[in-house]
């Protein structure tokens, strides 16, 4: 008998042109431990998990179930706990992180039979995107595309001197809603547009021309549609950069903003200031975090039930918890 924990980076996707193929893995992170049982059990830990399922259409025990279908193996019975400090429905990946945190913990359960490419292919066909997924999975940044069929990766290291600063409005977005707001078709010159920034971005970040980013973050393929949707957005994109950001754009789906700066950056209050007192203009309440690039993937631990007493999920990681 054995039990698994493993914690997962939340992820930041888009980047701004890059839409449904960039991702990168951010310091806020979920925690999932799942071991085999005699009978399926739940505890979900902290307020923002309340009211998530307790039975076995929980999200994390269909996509546990989804690595023992693809395994040929018959595990039934889980006992599941999970505690996140992403917030949910915000656009940092909390469904994505849940997703890989449900694969790798089941797969490490029965003796890791699944690669990690497999389980990237599982979590994009579940997610519907690579994005996100990838970029928990694998850490770091990640340009990819999916075809439908086999999703495709290359891992960046973020450069050593990004930063980022989020604002997380105080309300939920669902990604369907965000999608529901694009259009089906784009202009040439739109879609001629954000290929440019894209690759400029890729390359800017793999070479560290931090300077680009200004330039290369912009989009003209998802955010101008979803700017209605999150008030005080386009201001907030057109002049961060002139509060001390390196660059801007919509976190995922949103409503979280996020901007890259440079870690030395000493305008670093002005631009929280700015982020903060546009959203307030707007009436949105907002909260501000730096995040840091997560430059791994999914940390696992694996250890022997012994009979006694082991120490409990959120004993074992407080010292981690952020708050
Ligand atoms: N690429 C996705 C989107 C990320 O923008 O809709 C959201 O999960």
């Amino acid at each position: 008998m054995k039990r698994v924990i493993v914690k997962v980076p939340a992820s930041t996707a888009n980047l701004g042109p890059g839409f449904d193929s960039l991702g990168m893995a951010l310091s806020l992170y979920a925690w999932i431990e799942m071991s085999i049982a005699d009978k399926t059990t739940f505890r979900l830990h902290g307020e923002q998990m309340k009211g998530l399922p307790t039975d076995r259409s929980n999200l994390i025990y269909k996509v546990a179930q989804l690595v023992f279908k693809e395994a040929g193996v018959h595990v039934p019975e889980l006992h599941i706990e999970m505690y996140s400090e992403i917030p949910l429905t915000r656009g940092l990946g909390s469904s994505a992180s849940a997703i890989v945190g449900a694969l790798v913990a089941a797969n490490a359960l029965i003796g890791s039979p699944l690669s990690e490419d497999k389980l990237f292919q599982l979590a994009t066909a579940w997610e519907g995107h690579p994005d996100n997924v990838g970029a928990s999975l694998f850490g770091g940044i990640i340009a990819s595309a999916w075809d439908g069929e086999r999703a495709d990766y290359v891992k960046l290291a973020p450069p050593a001197s990004l930063s980022t600063l989020v604002a997380i409005p105080a309300f939920q977005l669902s990604t369907e809603k965000a999608r529901h707001a694009l259009p089906s078709q784009l202009s040439m010159a739109d879609a001629v547009f954000n290929i440019g920034r894209s690759s400029l971005l890729v390359a800017a970040l793999a070479t560290g021309e931090l300077g680009l980013i200004r330039s290369a973050m912009r989009d003209r393929l998802h955010q101008p549609y979803r700017a209605a949707l999150i008030p005080g957005m386009a201001h907030i994109l057109d002049h961060a950069c002139d509060h001390g950001a390196l660059g801007a754009a919509l976190s995922g789906a949103g409503p979280t903003l996020i901007a890259f700066v440079d870690k030395t950056s000493e305008r670093k209050e002005e631009l929280e200031q700015f982020l903060l007192a546009t959203l307030k203009k707007e009436g949105i309440e907002a909260e501000t975090r730096w995040l840091e690039p997560c430059k791994e993937g999914p940390q696992v631990i694996i250890e022997a039930l012994a009979g006694g007493a082991s120490p409990l999920l959120m004993d074992r990681i407080k010292g981690e918890i952020k708050r």
